[in-house]
């Protein structure tokens, strides 16, 4: 099939080369020149496992990139993975793929038969089909349900993941009530899902918009409820990890997401909680359970600091800080719990020493001035804390690295570094 999308980022990149591995013939949009290069050179524009072997072997190819709208022409189905950021109030801006939907629309004006536009990004309930949809109509000329058919299919990758996600989903949303859309989305998805029992759910545009919100706001909050009993099991003197194990072996609540500590940060889990709150409060209801998840998640810095605080006062010491990015794997830190500790650190005084294997450059926008160590060991050397924000698991085999410190003290944010004899050792919630 012939495929279009808009949009090169983390999403659009990712399912362009999994679209193209799948047969399809596909075009992809961005107004950046030097991701639409990479791309056609068979680069990825992004840290992903596993994309640039697919852009390798496709782009340029099956796979080709461009600044150019008309490209579209040429193709059935365009999808629409453009950012929805968060504006100051936590509500989502879509101002950014309004412009697309406006542009994409004058562009169709000159195609002759049906064209299907689907949402691929998070959006509200009702964007795609109040907001997004008469935008097309009204600049295509084309009538909604006649030549113009609009769907919405949520996109669940994990950053670090993305290819692996996106061959062995939990499960395809199919968002529409339009037949031809619905169509064109089991012809696009038919490599992956035909031969498979992945399953598919056929469902309305808002439920699939909701859905995206649901999955995202039951995680983040699945994570919170164990930060919030990890922190009564700190108090008592339990392990949070042996309680998780024990709970999570009841089918009904599932072992993975079950990992407490530092909270949940990225560039989705932060964004998609406040928005679904921001959108439920100007509908008339208060999701107290979610805006509690949030709560919780935005206190974990502060628990870690101050377990700090009980061991040392850093005022003028040095202070370790293994870990940037908001999850292993990766080099994204947008949200990473590691800024506001480093902020913490900074208020206390303490002189910072961070260290991440692949994030150092990313986070050095938000703290040009801290020490960025070239290794753990370098990092230790005479502080007088370590606080883990990351668990990358290279910290797990750091062992005689510790003697470098002049005081002993860690505090782990993501149960990475065993407790031992030598060592003044906090868990975050064991
Ligand atoms: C998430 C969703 O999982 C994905 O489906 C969606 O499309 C985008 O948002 P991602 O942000 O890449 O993906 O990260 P994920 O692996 O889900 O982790 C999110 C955050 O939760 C990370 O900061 C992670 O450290 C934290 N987390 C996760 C925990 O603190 N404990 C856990 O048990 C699991």
């Amino acid at each position: 099939m012939r495929v279009s999308i808009v949009g090169s980022g983390y999403v659009g990149t990712t399912i362009a080369a999994c679209f193209a591995d799948m047969g399809h013939d596909v075009v992809n949009v961005d107004i950046d020149e030097e991701t639409v290069d990479a791309i056609n050179d068979g680069r990825s524009p992004i840290h992903e496992p596993g994309l640039d072997d697919l852009l390798a072997t496709h782009g340029g190819d099956a796979l080709t990139a461009t600044t150019d709208y008309e490209d579209i022409l040429e193709t059935d189905i365009t999808f629409l993975a453009l950012p929805t950021p968060s504006r100051e109030d936590g509500s989502i801006d879509t101002s950014t793929i309004e412009a697309a939907a406006e542009t994409l629309g004058d562009t169709l004006r000159t195609k002759d038969g049906d064209h299907v536009v689907v949402t691929k990004s998070t959006v509200i309930p009702t964007t795609t089909a109040e907001t997004l949809a008469p935008i097309l109509a009204d600049a295509s000329g084309k009538e909604l349900g006649e030549d113009l058919h609009t769907a919405m299919n949520p996109e669940f990758l994990r950053e670090g993941t993305a290819v692996k996600d996106f061959r062995n989903p939990d499960k395809v949303v199919f968002g529409t009530d339009d037949d031809t859309a619905l169509d064109a989305l089991y012809e696009v998805f038919a490599p992956l899902v035909e031969s498979s029992d992945i399953p598919v759910v056929e469902t309305g545009v808002e439920e699939a918009e909701m859905i995206k919100y649901a999955n995202n706001a039951f995680l983040a909050s699945k994570v919170s409820l164990i930060n919030d009993i990890g922190n009564i099991c700190k108090e008592y003197g339990v392990d949070a990890y042996e309680v998780a194990d024990a709970i999570g072996l009841d089918e009904r609540i599932g072992v993975r997401f079950l990992r407490s500590g530092l909270g949940w940060g990225g560039s989705c889990f932060p964004k998609d909680t406040k928005a679904i709150i921001h959108a439920a409060n100007d509908a008339g209801y208060e999701p107290a359970v979610l805006e509690a998840a949030v709560d919780v998640n935005d206190r974990q810095p502060e628990r870690l600091l101050s377990l700090l605080d009980d061991h040392v006062d850093v005022a003028g010491e040095r202070v370790a800080v293994l870990g940037l990015s908001f999850k292993p794997g990766t080099d994204d830190v947008r949200n990473s719990r590691a800024i506001p500790v480093i902020e913490g650190l900074q208020k206390r005084g303490a002189t910072v020493a961070a260290y991440d294997p692949v994030a150092a450059e990313n986070i050095r926008a938000h703290f040009p001035d801290i020490e960025y160590s070239d290794s753990p060991e370098h990092a230790l050397e005479g502080a007088s804390a370590c606080l883990v924000c990351t668990d990358w698991d290279e910290f797990a085999a750091l062992d005689d690295e510790f003697d470098a410190m002049d005081k002993p003290v860690v505090v782990d944010g993501r149960r990475v570094i065993e407790r031992r004899d030598g060592l003044t050792y906090e868990g975050l919630t064991w």
